[in-house]
């Protein structure tokens, strides 16, 4: 199936079939990254640039990694030593970089629709690795991909999700990604971080995260996005982490082949303990590893081939 789109925006706008597509294609470029010779000429000749206005470990270095795997050319700016502290906005910033005739620009930006304003003024792909409390649509698909690659589907699958759902633009991407394929979600947490109308995202909300975890299929623990909140939501971390925080006991009442995820950066002791962090269950560290492949995909989706 062609690929048609110029960025990667949101989890909203992807059909099945596109997910589906995506995914595929991620299950190709996997085993690049287990050859002796990781990369292959691919995207030989493009130019990726990595513009990022917030922290990353995981997003950057796995888009970084996923080009040169395909023999791109990447190019990094960050906020602190970029023009911008001289006052200059975003959209100059950008389409001065775009004057450098990149191939695909990919942007985390604080602000919720940031790399919305670029995809509308530059003929470069834009690819979103997180915008605000708005969505991170690599992250999902990354997810949705880890999922399906263990469970051998995503359909009919039940998936927990529980922490601060309000300020996470991971929950909201992957409510929107795993309902649209089918699974069923159901989200805890303090009602302090938990969005109104949070059902109409197409989440069931359970009060007590017995309840959210009890025969889950996934167990997905999210971080206290601490940055984006205005004032502490909770009374402290070890009230937290003795309310709602994932510990062995707890995982327990999931399904026996449960799956444990995390986005990362994890807080161990606060969401997640050590023991379920690392235990048997946990597949954090196969959704760092998926992160490449399916970041080579959608760059070898949107770039490959363009212009020619
Ligand atoms: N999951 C994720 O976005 O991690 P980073 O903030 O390290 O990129």
């Amino acid at each position: 199936m062609a690929f048609f789109r110029k960025d990667l925006l949101d989890i909203e706008s992807l059909s099945s079939e596109e997910v589906e597509n995506i995914l595929d294609t991620a299950a190709g470029m996997k085993e690049i990254s287990f050859r002796p010779i990781k990369k292959v000429p691919t995207l030989r000749g493009k130019t990726v640039i990595l513009l990022f206005h917030e922290p990353s470990t995981r997003t950057k270095m796995s888009f970084d990694v996923a080009a040169k795997r395909l023999s791109a050319d990447t190019h990094s700016i960050a906020k602190a030593s970029s023009s911008f502290t001289k006052g200059e906005t975003l959209v100059d910033t950008a389409r001065n970089l775009e004057a450098m005739r990149p191939d695909a620009i990919v942007i985390r930006h604080s602000s919720s629709g940031a790399p919305y304003l670029l995809a509308g003024r530059l003929s470069a792909s834009i690819i979103n690795a997180g915008d605000g409390t708005h969505a991170h649509p690599t992250q999902a698909l990354l997810d949705m991909f880890t999922v399906r690659e263990k469970k051998g589907k995503l359909a009919g699958l039940s998936i927990a999700i529980i922490g601060d759902i309000t300020h996470s633009r991971v929950a909201r991407s992957d409510i929107c990604g795993f309902t649209k394929m089918g699974a069923t979600v159901t989200v805890c947490g303090p009602g302090t971080m938990i969005p109104p109308g949070v059902e109409a995202l197409g989440a069931k909300r359970v009060r007590r995260v017995e309840e959210a975890v009890q025969g889950a299929d996934v167990v997905m623990m999210l971080r206290i996005q601490k940055e984006r909140q205005k004032g502490s939501l909770i009374p402290s971390e070890r009230e937290y982490a003795r309310v709602y925080g994932l510990n062995p006991e707890r995982a327990a009442l999931a399904a026996p082949d449960v799956l444990i995820m995390h986005p990362g950066p994890i807080n161990r002791g606060v969401e997640i303990s050590p023991e379920v962090a690392d235990g048997p269950y946990s597949i954090i560290l196969d959704q760092v590893t998926n992160g490449v492949a399916v970041r080579m995909a959608l760059l070898y989706l949107l770039v490959g081939g363009r212009g020619e």
